[in-house]
């Protein structure tokens, strides 16, 4: 591909940053902006590099897709406006979950998602806003996986031929795509976000909804937003690259009060990793896992059986979809 990666051992973070936001405001232009901030390390890099570069000329949204962690859209908003950014949140959870309806094939749930968020949510936005381009955080590794055909991440558009300008309206303006996220986080540090920020685990683009194999449908995220709460508590201390859980499509016949119970199973997974190019499993005690299952099958309702993934990437990959 075309796209040059800087490499960690060559990133000099503040030459980056002073870089950026010259070339970011010279592809802006003179028009207004507007980028989605999900609180991930890369959308919150892009928001900050963008302020600097853009000021008020860049507004900044939470889109509210239904998919995202218990009370996520409040926390971010909250702390980017300790920071200085007022971000504005957006409820379009009904449009999402319209758009995924009966759908259980994992490209084309990402696709319904791209063209729910790109198409339809942004292209109001921008059309209402009067905005010219969009600002967002594909990283290398997003383009690199997209264009091996791993998985179409739901960010990839450019790369994949598709004219932005014509296919929604608006510019796509990407500043960090030539850094891996460990680059990314060095930058985040840089540009004083903080910690809690700048070394939060990787999620998803398509959120919950890469953790949902089958049909994505609110009652479903529900539940799999429960375990991820649990796991994310459980796991918070490992020192890990990324954890997760999983629910699964196939029900299993479980037993509770003596009584057959044909219930969820819900997949922990536990990376070591640097930039989820390659993975392996965390070597964890034996005492969290089954904290992990007593806790999980005793707060998640239906779920009767939880298991870890003890595969590596390649061949596994992080995500489930
Ligand atoms: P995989 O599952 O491909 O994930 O091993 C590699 C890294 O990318 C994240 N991921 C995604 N991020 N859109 C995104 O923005 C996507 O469609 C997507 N799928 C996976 C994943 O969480 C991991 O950090």
């Amino acid at each position: 591909m075309d796209i040059q990666e800087i490499k960690l051992e060559e990133l000099d973070a503040d030459g980056f940053i002073e870089e950026q936001i010259k070339e970011t405001a010279s592809a802006a232009g003179e028009g207004l902006a507007v980028n989605a901030l999900s609180g991930g390390v890369d959308s919150s890099v892009v928001t900050i590099l963008g302020h600097k570069a853009l000021g008020e000329r860049l507004k900044t949204y939470f889109i509210e897709n239904g998919l995202m962690r218990e009370g996520e859209g409040q926390y971010i908003a909250e702390l980017f406006a300790g920071l200085g950014v007022p971000v504005e949140i957006i409820d379009a959870k009904d449009e999402f979950f319209a758009a995924l309806a009966g759908l259980t094939d994992p490209e084309e749930k990402r696709e319904a998602i791209t063209q729910t968020f790109y198409k339809d949510v942004f292209g109001r936005l921008v059309k209402d806003s009067g905005a010219e381009s969009l600002l967002q955080g594909t990283n290398y590794t997003d383009v690199e996986e997209t264009l091996a055909g791993v998985k179409r991440q739901h960010n990839i558009l450019e790369q994949l031929g598709i004219d932005t300008q014509k296919a929604f309206g608006y510019k796509v303006v990407e500043p960090i795509i030539r850094l891996r996220k460990s680059g990314v986080r060095k930058v985040g540090k840089a540009l004083g976000l903080p910690e809690e920020l700048y070394a939060r685990p990787p999620f998803p683009g398509p959120a919950l909804a890469a953790r949902v194999i089958g049909e994505v449908t609110p009652e479903r995220v529900a539940l799999v937003r429960k375990a991820t709460s649990i796991v994310e508590e459980e796991l918070a201390d490992t020192g890990a690259f990324q954890y997760l859980a999983i629910l699964h499509e196939d029900k299993v016949t479980g037993v509770r009060d003596g009584k057959r119970d044909y219930g969820q199973q819900i997949e922990v997974r536990c990376w070591d990793s640097t930039d989820a190019v390659i993975g392996s499993p965390t070597d964890l005690p034996f005492a969290t896992l089954t904290k992990l299952a007593a806790r999980i099958t005793s707060e998640v309702p239906g779920v009767v059986s939880v298991t870890y993934n003890i595969t590596s990437k390649p061949p596994s990959t992080i995500e489930v979809v």
